[in-house]
């Protein structure tokens, strides 16, 4: 197998194994998902993230990376109407009933914070393509053709968009969030996927990119199916 077909199998291994994904949505678990998901955002994108780029050598690559953490922390003037990410995260809580004061006092969850500290581990100090490996794979997921039924039909963000319009009884632009990303993450992580298409073999490092893939989306597993656990422990079960 060539090193992309590695990545991918990698990552469709994650998507069949997330429970979130394959569990039924409640209306906790997409609560627990817009507290978290803004700090998780933020924190990425204004800390670990760019960490990466401070090690990437090559001058597009690491401008590549700044924007993306730009769209996601300051203005997304391409997909998201010129807001940033996280500030349309917040919007999309508002339409399914949450308080602004509800999501912005959120503290991370233990996973979460446990999250961090590995991501911490996997985006300093690394070399530069492990770290890319790290900003780039999980939104691999928002694109079709990884897991199984909806979920590959639609990629995971296609597929929330469909479970938060029924549950929420929801209208398009009521579902921006989701879509922005269906579009916006091709790109992201084509970014990563065809740098290390170009890179990864020249400089002997395609066996560590996958192991990279792998490791940052164990963490992924860890942080989502943590928001699952946080939300079901909010309704009594177990
Ligand atoms: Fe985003
Ligand atoms: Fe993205």
């Amino acid at each position: 197998m060539d090193v992309l077909q590695r990545l991918d199998a990698e990552v469709d291994k994650f998507c069949n194994s997330v429970r979130f994904f394959r569990e039924p949505l409640t209306v906790e678990r997409a609560k627990m998902f817009v507290r978290q998901h803004r700090l998780n955002t933020r924190y990425r994108n204004s800390v670990l993230k760019l960490s990466v780029a401070v090690n990437t050598p090559d001058w597009d690559t690491r401008m590549g990376i700044i924007n993306a953490s730009s769209q996601e922390l300051i203005a997304d003037h391409e997909f998201g109407g010129g807001k940033p990410h996280w500030a349309i995260l917040e919007e999309q809580g508002e339409h399914i009933g949450m308080s602004l004061d509800d999501i912005r006092s959120a503290q991370p969850l233990q996973t979460t914070q446990l999250c961090w500290l590995a991501w911490e581990a996997l985006m300093k100090n690394r070399h530069w393509l492990e770290g890319l490996m790290a900003n780039t794979c999980a939104e691999r997921s928002n694109v079709p053709g990884y897991g199984t039924g909806l979920f590959r039909e639609l990629g995971w963000f296609g597929l929330e968009r469909k479970r938060w319009g029924d549950l929420f009884h929801l209208s398009d632009d009521q579902l921006v969030f989701f879509s922005l990303h269906e579009e916006a993450d091709i790109i992201h992580s084509n970014f990563g996927w065809q740098t290390v298409a170009r890179d990864a073999e020249r400089l002997g490092m395609a066996d560590a990119a996958v192991e990279a893939c792998r490791i940052n989306l164990y963490v992924w597993q860890t942080y989502i199916d943590g928001i699952a656990a946080a939300a079901d422990a909010l309704e009594g079960k177990p």
